[in-house]
């Protein structure tokens, strides 16, 4: 972790957002051993707004279903409450960003959709993966989810300061991250890796979100901030319009690094391609 003092200053500073309540019931009802997948998905349909939102996404190309999911107690049997958890989690952080508005050079849907893309990219590393053990493809899903959260949460509590360096950035053709820096004195990375502690997340995921745009080294000596680095490197290639190029990301000494065979980067890649268009919101 970085600087004790930058985390001190975001929490004062900006309001980070806590885990959504409903996640924290799911949470319980999955430690609960007389709570089942039924439970899950009812306790989910209590909220129809959300229910209905969590069934658009289950119903996604990303998850391939063969039928539709017409219930989240379906959509919970279906897909397994772990991954239905993470839809929820999904559904209920943009939610709680709802009222915040871009414009040209910052767009509030287009950051989603980036974040589920890269969420997406870091489970299906996690899976072809024959290193990372400690941690499940679900849970690098939530660090994939998380890695840019910090931009919405600068958003929210900078407001027009936020859309200005979102304009400097596109401008002068440098990163947010860069800009961020230059000029508040920390990024987007810190705020995330702020509210992944305030969620409870392992530290190894708050790092992946701390250290997805490097430095190298900590890319290098940790195989969770790896694959959140080279998801959203991957995210950004399939997208920008340099799909062929997206393969050479993964250069054999990352192959190495991350536990990843030739056919799984294909795989990878297919995998990417044909969802870079999926929406979230
Ligand atoms: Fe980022
Ligand atoms: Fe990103």
């Amino acid at each position: 972790m970085s600087n004790p003092s930058i985390k001190d200053l975001i929490r004062n500073n900006l309001s980070i957002p806590t885990l959504p309540e409903v996640v924290m019931r799911i949470n319980s009802l999955i430690e609960d051993p007389d709570a089942g997948t039924a439970e899950i998905g009812s306790l989910v349909s209590e909220d129809a707004p959300l229910a209905a939102k969590v069934l658009r996404i289950a119903n996604s190309a990303y998850y391939g279903l063969s039928g539709e999911c017409v219930s989240t107690s379906h959509a919970s049997t279906v897909l397994g409450v772990k991954v239905l958890k993470n839809i929820v989690t999904q559904v209920a952080v943009i939610n709680q960003f709802d009222h915040l508005e871009g414009n040209d050079y910052f767009s509030v849907s287009d950051l989603w959709d980036h974040a589920g893309f890269t969420a997406h990219l870091c489970s299906k590393i996690a899976s072809l993966s024959t290193v990372l053990r400690a941690f499940t493809p679900e849970e690098l899903y939530v660090c994939g989810l998380l890695h840019d959260v910090g931009k919405v949460v600068l958003m929210d509590g900078l407001g027009e300061r936020y859309l200005d360096l979102a304009r400097t950035a596109a401008e002068q053709g440098h990163s947010m991250y860069s800009v961020e820096r230059a000029s508040l004195g920390f990024s987007h990375t810190d705020v995330g890796a702020v509210v992944a502690s305030r969620w409870g997340l392992p530290e190894q995921i708050a790092n992946g979100i701390q250290y997805h745009h490097g430095p190298r080294s900590e890319v290098a000596k940790n195989v969770v901030v790896s694959i959140v680095a080279h998801a959203n490197l991957l995210a950004h290639r399939v997208k920008d319009g340099s799909p062929q190029t997206a393969a050479a990301i993964f250069d054999p000494e990352t192959c190495t690094q991350l536990g990843l065979s030739d056919e799984a980067v294909d795989s990878l890649i297919e995998f990417a391609l044909d969802n870079r268009h999926v929406r979230m919101t």
